[in-house]
């Protein structure tokens, strides 16, 4: 695949628009650094996105609107989080608020947590390719996993240490002017804490809100750290990997030859299967009956898929 830099005017942002539309990921500016983009609604653009990135597991994406009232169709703002908004977006500042059940946002994106991360992008060309998508997008930062984010256009385009031939499109608009990502605002326990240091100072935010931000010992983007405990979905009763058949209470969630209850990917498409995991994960869930999951291959999205199903069985 060639990887097209496209001028940030109503031309190149058409274009843009008609790869995200038929479910295609693409690299936007914002003002922190470049993202990647994709429906946040569709769940295969989303599972595209990990792909892209080669990311070894599934963390929550921030999902990005054009102004504060897509934003409140999508979380639930309590007054704190309504003082935040107002003061800095749009801006580098992520707000983690109760997710919405007519968000209609794929389960994917939020790794089938109940929060969602959102941001309303001060980037004029991010904002324009929002308004003019009319939807939600999540975008991480446009880099491969274990790379540093990327603040110019070239860097996502690059084929070595970029993006470069993985995804059709790159939004140029120079470099991005705050040049490190967004700072993460989640609540614990109703308090409101820093997951993320970022383009927004603690400082800043900890005036608006009248009070210290919790600064829990977390690096949200490290495995053990326990931010990601909390994301992890553990399903009520047991988890099984790696089944060929069910035992006679458990729900089988198929892949590939396996056929199951309900199936990951008929055809054995990861794409598909990393869409539809936490869906099926809930739905199985829900039939409150152990759940005995196929073998997922370990290659492309496959790992990913596997990290999340191997943390699901984890004992507890
Ligand atoms: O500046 C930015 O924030 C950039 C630009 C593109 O907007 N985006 C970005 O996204 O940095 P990403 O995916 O690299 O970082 C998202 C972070 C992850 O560390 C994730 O753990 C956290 O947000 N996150 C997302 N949803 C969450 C949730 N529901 N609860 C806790 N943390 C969440
Ligand atoms: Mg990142």
């Amino acid at each position: 695949m060639h990887t097209r830099l496209l001028s940030p005017d109503d031309q190149g942002l058409a274009i843009a628009c008609d790869w995200l539309l038929q479910g295609d990921v693409i690299a936007m500016p914002t003002e922190t650094v470049y993202g990647l983009a994709g429906d946040a609604r569709n769940p295969a653009a989303v599972a595209r996105i990990y792909e892209a990135k080669g990311r070894p597991s599934f963390n929550p994406l921030i999902v990005h609107l054009p102004d504060r009232a897509a934003a409140e169709k999508v979380g639930h703002f309590d007054g704190k989080a309504q003082a935040l908004a107002e003061a800095f977006w749009p801006g580098a500042l992520t707000l983690v608020v109760p997710l919405r059940d007519d968000a209609g946002i794929a389960s994917l994106v939020t790794a089938g947590l109940d929060t969602v991360a959102l941001r309303v992008p001060a980037h004029p060309v991010a904002h324009a390719l929002l308004e003019r998508f009319g939807g939600a997008l999540a975008a991480p930062s446009a880099n491969p996993s274990g790379r540093i984010s990327p603040t110019m256009a070239g860097h996502v385009a690059d084929p070595e240490t970029g993006l470069g031939g993985r995804i059709p499109a790159v939004v140029d608009a120079g470099a991005c002017p705050v040049g490190v990502e967004s700072t993460i605002v989640g609540w614990l326990d109703g308090r409101p804490a820093l997951l993320r240091p970022g383009g927004v100072s603690a400082e800043d935010i900890e005036a608006i809100l009248g009070e210290p931000l919790l600064r829990p010992e977390l690096d949200p983007d490290a495995p053990n750290a326990p931010g990601q405990l909390t994301s992890h979905y553990a399903p009520r009763e047991s988890l099984r990997l790696n089944a060929t058949d069910r035992a006679p209470d458990e729900v089988l969630i198929g892949f590939g030859d396996i056929e199951g209850d309900m199936t990951l990917s008929a055809s054995g498409n990861l794409i598909e299967a990393a869409a539809r995991l936490f869906d099926l994960l809930r739905q199985a869930d829900a039939l409150g009956r152990p759940i005995a999951v196929a073998t997922v291959p370990e290659r492309g999205l496959g790992a990913a898929i596997n990290d999340r199903l191997r943390r699901a069985a984890a004992p507890r």
